[in-house]
This record gives structure tokens, sequence and C-alpha cells, in this order.
């Protein structure tokens, strides 16, 4: 279970504030495919960020399982993220020095996974995304598409049981766009896997159990 309980995150820049989070509350169960949709600047990444124990709220509890994310700190926190989350990134945030196959070993490198093993597991979640040939490319020689499906790869590396996707498909064609979400769907149906899904596309949206509308920091 994922729980929300009034948050708020504040940013203030020269002497405006800005509510990227107002006083959101929240329920995701477990299993759950969500899709969170808003205007450009609604609060959606701030949103999945502070699920993802990549951000800190100003106020507010952020429950997920049995951990309440808002109180634990440093190394808890980075062990939260690396074994429980598979995040995609809307800016995918890869290591331009990386191959595609070395940038999805990294959170496998984390867990202590022994070499032979995290290549196998690492090209098995680029097979996944359709990028077995792509392997030894870095990023600055993959497509927009192929980087996407490359921080794809990434956070299905660790078998999380949350992930947070923001804007998974956004550099995609209609048809890969589908493909992706249909491999997320499967690991939602067959493993029970939390689908947090951030997109602006309804044909996406319609296939989630629920829609979560936010607007200004709020949700609707
Ligand atoms: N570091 C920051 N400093 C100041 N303001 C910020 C910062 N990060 C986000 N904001 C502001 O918070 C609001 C919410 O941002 P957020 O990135 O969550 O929007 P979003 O819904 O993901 O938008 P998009 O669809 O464009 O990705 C925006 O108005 C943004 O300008
Ligand atoms: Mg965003």
């Amino acid at each position: 279970m994922i729980q929300l309980q009034n948050v708020n995150k504040v940013y203030e820049l020269g002497g405006e504030k800005i509510y990227a989070l107002d006083n959101v509350s929240l329920e995701i169960t477990p299993g759950e495919f969500v899709a969170i949709m808003g205007p450009s600047g609604s609060g959606k990444s701030t949103l999945a960020n502070v699920i993802g124990g990549l951000d800190t709220p100003d106020s507010g509890r952020v429950v997920v399982g049995d951990q309440e994310i808002t109180e634990i700190r440093d190394k808890a926190l980075s062990k939260y993220r690396n074994s429980k989350i598979g995040f995609v990134f809307q800016t995918f945030n890869l290591h331009p020095d990386y191959t595609a196959l070395e940038n999805v070993m990294v959170p496998l490198i984390l867990v202590g996974m022994k070499a032979r093993k995290r290549k196998k597991r690492a090209r098995k979640c680029l097979r996944a995304v359709g990028l077995e040939d792509r392997l030894k490319h870095k990023p600055g020689q993959l497509s927009g598409g192929q980087r996407q499906r490359v921080s794809i790869a990434r956070a299905l590396a660790n078998r999380p049981e949350i992930i947070i996707a923001d804007e998974p498909t956004g550099n995609l064609d209609t048809k890969k766009g589908q493909e992706i979400i249909d491999l997320l769907k499967t690991l939602n149906k067959e493993e029970g896997v939390n689908l947090i899904i951030i997109t602006h596309d309804a044909k996406i949206a319609r296939q989630a159990s629920r829609v979560i509308e936010i607007k200004d920091g709020r949700i609707s």
C-alpha cells in the first residue's frame, strides 16, 4: 500500500511561491495500475519523485508498505529506491559514458549481484524492451526512443515492487509505446507490480485501473 497524507511541496522562487503539491492525500493499493494525468507544471513529476523517495515533501507523510519514507534517512532511503522502486525518469538520467548494458547493470551492482549474473539480467531486460542489438551503444549513440527504452530496462532490472514511470512513452511512436505499456501491464498482471504511469496520452490512461488527475498541485 502506498499512502500519502497531506503532502505539501512548495518552491519559492524570487518571492513567488509555487505549490507543486498542495495538500495531496491518496492511496494506491498493491497491484494497482494508476495513470497520473494533468497539464504541464501541475505537479506530476513532483508527485512521482516524492513517492519514489527522490524528493522529500515539506510536510505530510508518505508511507510505502511498512516504511514511512518521509522518516527514513540516506542509506535506508537509497536502499528503498534501489530495491523496491523502478523509476523511469522523464529525462532518462542515463550515464553518458556507460553503454546501454552498463547503464542497466548499475542498479544490479548496487545490490551486490555478481558480474556474470548481472550481465545476464541486464541483457534480458534490454531484450524485453527490444534493444538486444544495442548493448554496446552509449546514450549519445542512441535515438531518443532507444534511450527511453534503456531507462525502462534499467527500471526493471531489480524486479521492483513498484514501477514509477514519468512519461515512459513520450519519445516513442504509438506502436513502440504500446509495446512498452504491454510489457509493464504483463508485470502488473503476472507479478503484481504496482504501476504508476504519468502520461499525457488518453489511450494509455484508459488502460489503467484508475486515473488520478492533478492540477495546480491538487488532486481532483
Ligand atoms: N526545483 C524547482 N524549483 C522551483 N520550482 C520548481 C522546481 N521543480 C518544479 N518546480 C515547479 O513546480 C511545479 C510542478 O513541477 P512538475 O515538474 O512536478 O510538473 P509536471 O506536472 O511534471 O510538468 P510536465 O508535464 O511539464 O513534466 C511547476 O510549476 C514547476 O515550475
Ligand atoms: Mg513532469
